[in-house]
C-alpha cells in the first residue's frame, strides 16, 4: 500500500520543520521529490539528505508568492524529473512571524499572511494543474492550522485567516476535479514540535505538550504519514476534506 513509485511531488517550505518530513517521507515510499524552500541552504541540506537515502531529489529554493519564479521552477522540476503530479503546499509560516493582536497590526502585516497562504498556494496549484488533469491523475494536499478553523486570542488571526482562506478555495476546488482524477484535501495541524520559540522558559515544550489531550506535541512524521495516505492511489475517494491532525486537541 501507499507506493508512490513514479511520481513526482514538490513540496514547499521543505527546508525544515513539518516539510522536511513530508519530502522524506514521500521519498521513501518512492516519490522524486522536489525540496522548496525560500532559504536555499535549507532546501539543498534536505535534498541531498534524500539523495544520500538513495531517493531521486533536487532542491528547488524559490518563493512561492513569486508567481514568476513558481512557474520557471515547475518548469524545471519537470525537465529533470517529470511533471509534477503531487503537490504539497506546506510553506505557510512567513518569515519572522510574530504573535501580535489585530488591533497592533497594520495593512501591511495582513499581507504578508495573505500572500503566502492564499497566493502562494494558489501560485503553485495554478502551475501544476493543467498536467494533473490532462494526465488523469493527480494530488494536492494544502497544510493548514487549527487556527484556520477555531478562534484564538494568540494574536494569529491574519494567519488563522488565511488559513481559513485556503481551506475555503480547496473545498472549490476538490469539486471542481472531483470528475478527473486529481484530488484536493486539507490538514489542519495542532501544535506541533516547533510551536514554542527557542526562548521560552524551559519546560514550555512539555507544559504545552500536556494540553494536548494525546499528551505530545506533533512531530513532522506524525503529518507525513497523513500526507503519504492523502498523495496515495488508496486514497482517490478522499477528496474535499479537512482533517485535524492534532492529537485530540478538537474533535469536530
Ligand atoms: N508548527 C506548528 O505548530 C504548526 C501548527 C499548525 C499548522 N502549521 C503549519 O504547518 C506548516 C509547516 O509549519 P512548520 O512549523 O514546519 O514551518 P517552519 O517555519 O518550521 O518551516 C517552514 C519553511 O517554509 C519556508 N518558507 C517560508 N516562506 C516561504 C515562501 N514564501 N516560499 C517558500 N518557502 C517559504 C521557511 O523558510 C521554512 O524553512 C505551515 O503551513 C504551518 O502554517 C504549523
Amino acid at each position: 500500500m501507499f507506493d508512490l513509485s513514479g511520481h513526482v511531488a514538490l513540496v514547499t517550505g521543505a527546508g525544515r520543520g513539518a516539510g522536511a518530513g513530508i519530502a522524506a517521507a514521500l521519498a521513501a515510499q518512492g516519490a522524486s521529490v522536489a525540496v522548496n524552500d525560500l532559504v536555499a541552504d535549507r532546501a539543498t541540506a534536505v535534498a541531498e539528505q534524500l539523495v544520500a537515502s538513495g531517493a531521486r531529489a533536487i532542491a528547488v529554493p524559490f518563493d512561492v508568492t513569486d508567481a514568476g519564479a513558481v512557474a520557471a521552477s515547475v518548469a524545471r522540476i519537470s525537465e529533470q524529473l517529470g511533471p509534477i503530479d503531487i503537490l504539497v503546499n506546506n510553506a505557510g509560516v512567513p518569515d519572522g512571524m510574530a504573535l501580535v493582536p489585530f488591533r497592533d497590526m497594520t495593512p501591511e502585516d495582513w499581507r504578508r499572511f495573505v500572500d503566502l497562504n492564499l497566493y502562494g498556494s494558489l501560485n503553485c496549484i495554478r502551475e501544476v494543474l493543467d498536467p494533473m488533469v490532462d494526465s488523469g491523475w493527480g494530488r494536492i494536499v494544502q497544510i493548514s492550522s487549527g487556527a484556520g478553523r477555531t478562534g484564538i486570542a494568540f494574536g494569529v488571526s491574519l494567519y488563522g485567516a488565511s488559513k481559513s482562506g485556503i481551506e475555503g478555495f480547496v473545498r472549490h476546488l476538490s469539486q471542481e476535479l472531483a470528475r478527473s482524477g486529481v484530488t484536493v484535501n486539507t490538514l489542519a495541524l495542532g501544535m506541533l514540535f516547533n510551536a514554542v520559540p527557542d526562548d521560552a522558559p524551559e519546560g514550555s515544550v512539555a507544559a504545552l505538550g500536556r494540553s494536548v489531550p494525546v499528551g505530545r506535541l506533533g512531530q513532522p512524521e506524525d503529518v507525513a504519514a497523513a500526507v503519504v495516505y492523502l498523495v496515495s492511489d488508496e486514497a482517490s475517494w478522499m477528496t474535499g476534506q479537512t482533517l485535524n491532525l492534532n492529537g485530540g486537541s478538537t474533535t469536530d
